[in-house]
Parts: structure tokens; C-alpha cells; sequence
């Protein structure tokens, strides 16, 4: 009974120094469970309380069921203790002379920027916009839109050809005749997207660049429409003192057509390097839909008639940001991108 007794209080003095010596709760959490847990020193006393007289078993009993509580009743201070430790710590160590992190932000891209500009000012006059794809194939960008099969546009030299039928759309027209074929008059959409020529590449012109293509379709729709929705809409992008031109051209998708031109937003039309001296500069096509499309989508030419427009996003951008070099757009330097 002595023994065990003596056992005993050794084993609560032991497990006392080590609770007073963790720094880590992780130490703690071991110690307690070395003398407290299942397995533990003291959890395995009790089990010896059985090779004690009878007698003295309920006394030893007590005891060491007393030794048990102090050193759970120990443990928890500890605990208390070491969180207040660790904070104080944590401020202590805490340098506020430090400078702060900079958290840098994401931009749109400046070309995906103006593009939402455009789509906002058409989408206020009744457009409704709409994607086609970037791989198209022969009669979209071709056969549909009433290009001769001898049309200088087809020939390699423009364009992307994937194969004999597939090619990557060189213009974003052939949208036009995805939606004719899909729906009834009205219609009225709006088209931007990326569209691929194999030209020659300078400061004017890349193999990759976006265009948007407005159409509506209705009864009555004129080419004074056309040009009222044209010049409402350059106004508001590039201000209100801008003036707008067609210019007789040809298109095989409209009759008429015409080449688009506005003031020149740099010297307002005196003329300077930019505009070449003339005052005008080009932003696009545009045309009255030509009766051969319709017959192709199966709409009545008779019932119906429509304008067409197709303009540059990249030509618009950098006159509006000024940018004298288009392969800037698609060079992805950061120096640049980060100015808009
Ligand atoms: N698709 C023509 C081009 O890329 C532009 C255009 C569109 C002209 C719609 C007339 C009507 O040059």
C-alpha cells in the first residue's frame, strides 16, 4: 500500500514539472495523454488498484481518482496560458512599419474594353447581339453571301483555309446568313468578333483582328436608316462633332454599298498625318443587303429588305486611344495593357 502510494505521488509530481515545462500546445496535448489517456501511466494505476489488500483498495482508490482531477484541473491552466502567451506573441512580433502588400488588379483588355462600348451604344438602339464561330466553312463565309466563285477574297492568299471546305472566317458577314437561317423578320443583331486574313503584317494590318457586324431585317428599312443608326452610333463613341460619309464601293452582299468614313477625330477634318491629309477616315463597310442573300436564306426580297454594316474594332480603338501600331493589341506586353 506504501508503494503505491509513494508510486503515486512521484507520478503527480512527475507529470506536473513536464505541464510546467510545454511551450506548445501540441506538447501539452501529448503529456496529458501519456499520463491521462486511455494507455496512460495513470489510467493503468487504477488498473493495479487490484493487487492491493481489499482493505486499503477504496482509500488508494480515492486517492489517486484525486491526483487524476488535479492534473486534468492542471492541463486546462496550462491551456489558458499558452493562448495568452501566443497572443501576445503574435502582436509583439507584428512589425506595422512594414510596407503593405499590393494587391494588383485585372484590366480588360483594350480591345475587349471598346468592344463592350460598341455593344452597349447598339444594344440602346434595339440590337440584339450574337456569336458565330471562329472556323467557318465555305458557303458561310463564301457561297451564301454571293461571292463568284472567282472572287479575288477566296483566293489563298486572304485567307486561312483549314481544308477543303473549313476556313477561319475572314469577315464576321457570315453571321448574317447563320441568323436569316434560324429566324423570321424582324431582325435586328449586332456580331463582334475575331476574324483572320493572311495579309501581310505592318503597323495598319495583323492576320488576326475583330470586326462587328450590325444587320436588320424588316419591311421598309432603308439606306437613311442605315446611316441615321451609323452616325448615332459614331457620334456617341467618338463625340458629337463627328461627321459621316459613304462612299460608293462594291460588296457582293449589298446594293448598294458603300465605304463608311468619319471626320478625322484627330484634327477634326483639317487633315493631318494620321487621315492622310484627307479629313476622312475609314471605319468600315456597309450596304443595302443584296436581293441574292435573301433568295439563299429563303427570305422574300419582294416583302423584305435590309441593311448590312462591318467595321473594325481594332481601327476604332486606336484611334480613340490614339495607338499608332495595331500589332500592340495582340502582343500582350504589359507596359502597354496596364495604360487603359
Ligand atoms: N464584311 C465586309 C468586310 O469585311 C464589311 C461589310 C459588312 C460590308 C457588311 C458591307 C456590309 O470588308
Amino acid at each position: 500500500m506504501d508503494d503505491f502510494l509513494k508510486d503515486l505521488k512521484n507520478l503527480r509530481k512527475k507529470a506536473e514539472d513536464e505541464i510546467s515545462r510545454a511551450t506548445t500546445f501540441s506538447e501539452l496535448e501529448r503529456i496529458k495523454t501519456a499520463y491521462l489517456g486511455r494507455k496512460g501511466i495513470l489510467t493503468s494505476k487504477f488498473k493495479d488498484l487490484v493487487s492491493l489488500p481489499e482493505n486499503k483498495r477504496p482509500e488508494a482508490g480515492e486517492i489517486a481518482n484525486e491526483i487524476k482531477l488535479e492534473l486534468q484541473k492542471i492541463v486546462s491552466q496550462k491551456i489558458e496560458k499558452l493562448k495568452i502567451k501566443g497572443k501576445k506573441e503574435k502582436e509583439e512580433t507584428f512589425d506595422y512599419t512594414l510596407p503593405g502588400i499590393k494587391i494588383a488588379t485585372g484590366k480588360l483588355h483594350p480591345l475587349t474594353q471598346i468592344s463592350s462600348q460598341i455593344v452597349e451604344i447598339f444594344y440602346g438602339m434595339g440590337f440584339e447581339v450574337v456569336y458565330g464561330p471562329f472556323v467557318e466553312t465555305n458557303y458561310y463565309n463564301f457561297d451564301a453571301l454571293n461571292f463568284p466563285l472567282d472572287h479575288p477574297a477566296r483566293d489563298m492568299m486572304d485567307t486561312f483555309y483549314i481544308d477543303e471546305k473549313r476556313l477561319l472566317r475572314t469577315h464576321t458577314s457570315p453571321v448574317q446568313i447563320r441568323v436569316f437561317e434560324r429566324r423570321k423578320p424582324p431582325v435586328r443583331i449586332l456580331a463582334p468578333g475575331r476574324v483572320y486574313r493572311n495579309e501581310a503584317i505592318n503597323a495598319r494590318s495583323y492576320c488576326v483582328f475583330y470586326q462587328v457586324e450590325g444587320f436588320y431585317v424588316d419591311y421598309n428599312v432603308t439606306m437613311a436608316d442605315l446611316k441615321g443608326v451609323l452616325l448615332a452610333f459614331v457620334q456617341e463613341l467618338f463625340g458629337k462633332d463627328v461627321s459621316l460619309r459613304f462612299r460608293a464601293s462594291f460588296f457582293p452582299f449589298t446594293e448598294p454599298s458603300a465605304e463608311v468614313d468619319i471626320s478625322c477625330v484627330i484634327c477634326g477634318g483639317k487633315g493631318c498625318s494620321v487621315c492622310k491629309h484627307r479629313g476622312w477616315l475609314e471605319i468600315g463597310g456597309a450596304g443595302m443587303i443584296d436581293p441574292e442573300v435573301f433568295k439563299a436564306v429563303g427570305y422574300d426580297p419582294e416583302t423584305y429588305s435590309g441593311y448590312a454594316f462591318g467595321m473594325g474594332i481594332d481601327r476604332m480603338a486606336m484611334l480613340k486611344y490614339r495607338i499608332d501600331d495595331i500589332r500592340l493589341f495582340y502582343e500582350n506586353d504589359l507596359r502597354f495593357l496596364r495604360q487603359f
